[in-house]
């Protein structure tokens, strides 16, 4: 199963809104096939594994390792529990069953109708981090909330600002910037309130490693953002959440929100986009407001080993135990909500 996961992970970035799903096929003690699922839309893995069995006659004589519960309906591809009931393997062996509506069960069902020896459950709870954004998306009708920022190793999240003073000021060193990047491809949407952008007029696409654009959002109730800033460059498509039109210019979308329930607008605007994961990079006040609504369930702060003394103080999160990791000269500390 283990391995099965190492496969699914390959697809991690590009699969969204499909899970990630590895295969593995044995005989005995053999691996005797394996695949994943490369692209939304192409093969499922338990179709790429199969293809890729030198001998098919083996097939009725084998396992078949499957982190995600088979599919039963016709979606992009013909249902994969048909197939391997075809093929007649003798067992499937899963991690997870599918919480999406059209499956939920029934692939589970449907092989064992077909006198095929299935176990589910195996490494459930590794399979479940693995697909958090998925499971996320299907079970609560919203996305995996990653909370992200950086902070001075004495607890500053930006320098004390001279009025109007604009422009980034950099905390971590340039190798953990390239992993921001890398996690931004792993994100279907980045967000960000509007004195971020503002004052430093990022761009959030993916640069310096390979990756998709993800969505851009932007909190601008009072609609403060301008033409000239460049997150409604044509890079990546913007959708900004504000209080008084609905409209779409090109790749830029503005919808309008009710300003006193705007997380549960987004959440639906969001949900209704098939975003699956939401990464939100700031500032302090939006990340402080996700944390009070208990809408994360992980944060990644990334803390540099400069000091700025004085400054806006970086959000906290009281009572929970983080994993630290080093990363070159810089701390990541990682917190999971349950
Ligand atoms: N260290 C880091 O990782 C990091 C990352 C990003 C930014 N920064 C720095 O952070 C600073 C900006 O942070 P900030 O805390 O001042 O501002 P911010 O969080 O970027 O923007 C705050 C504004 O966004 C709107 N907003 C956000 N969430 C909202 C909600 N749930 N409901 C209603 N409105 C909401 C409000 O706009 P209105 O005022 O229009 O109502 C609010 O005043 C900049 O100096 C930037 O350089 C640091």
């Amino acid at each position: 199963m283990r391995r099965c996961f190492q496969l699914a992970e390959q697809g991690r970035g590009i699969v969204s809104p499909n899970p990630l799903v590895g295969c593995v096929l044995t005989l005995g003690e053999r691996i005797i096939g394996e695949g994943y699922h490369h692209e939304y839309g192409s093969h499922h893995a338990e179709v790429n594994a199969v293809n890729s069995v030198q001998d098919p006659s083996l097939l009725s004589q084998a396992t078949a390792y499957v982190n995600l519960e088979p599919c039963a309906h016709h979606g992009k591809t013909p249902p994969c529990a048909d197939m391997l009931i075809k093929h007649q393997v003798q067992r499937v062996v899963i991690s997870n069953r599918d919480p999406f509506d059209e499956v939920d069960g029934k692939g589970i069902e449907r092989l064992k109708a077909a006198g095929i020896q299935v176990t589910v459950g195996v490494l459930e709870d590794e399979g479940l981090w693995l697909n958090r954004d998925f499971f996320t998306h299907h079970t609560k009708q919203r996305p995996f909330i990653q909370l992200k920022w950086a902070q001075t190793s004495d607890g500053f999240f930006d320098k004390s600002r001279l009025t109007n003073e604009l422009g980034s000021t950099w905390i971590t060193a340039p190798s953990t910037r390239k992993l921001v990047h890398a996690m931004r491809g792993d994100a279907d949407a980045i967000l960000v309130g509007i004195k971020t952008v503002l004052i430093d007029n990022p761009e959030l696409t993916v640069r310096d490693v390979a990756g998709k654009n993800p969505l851009r959002v932007v909190i601008d109730l009072n609609n403060a953002i301008a033409e000239g800033h460049r997150i409604l460059n044509d890079e990546a498509p913007t959708l900004i959440i504000n209080g008084s039109k609905s409209i779409t210019q090109g790749s830029n979308e503005w919808l309008q929100v009710s300003p006193n329930q705007v997380f549960e607008d987004l959440m639906n605007a969001l949900h209704e986009r098939k975003v699956q994961r939401l990464m939100v990079e700031g500032g302090a006040f939006t990340i402080q407001r996700f944390l009070m609504n208990e809408l994360w369930d992980e944060a990644m702060v990334l803390e540099g080993n400069k000091t700025f003394g004085a400054g806006m103080k970086a959000p906290s999160i009281p009572q929970k135990a983080a994993q630290v990791y080093m990363y070159g000269q810089d701390r990541i500390y990682q917190y999971r909500r349950s």
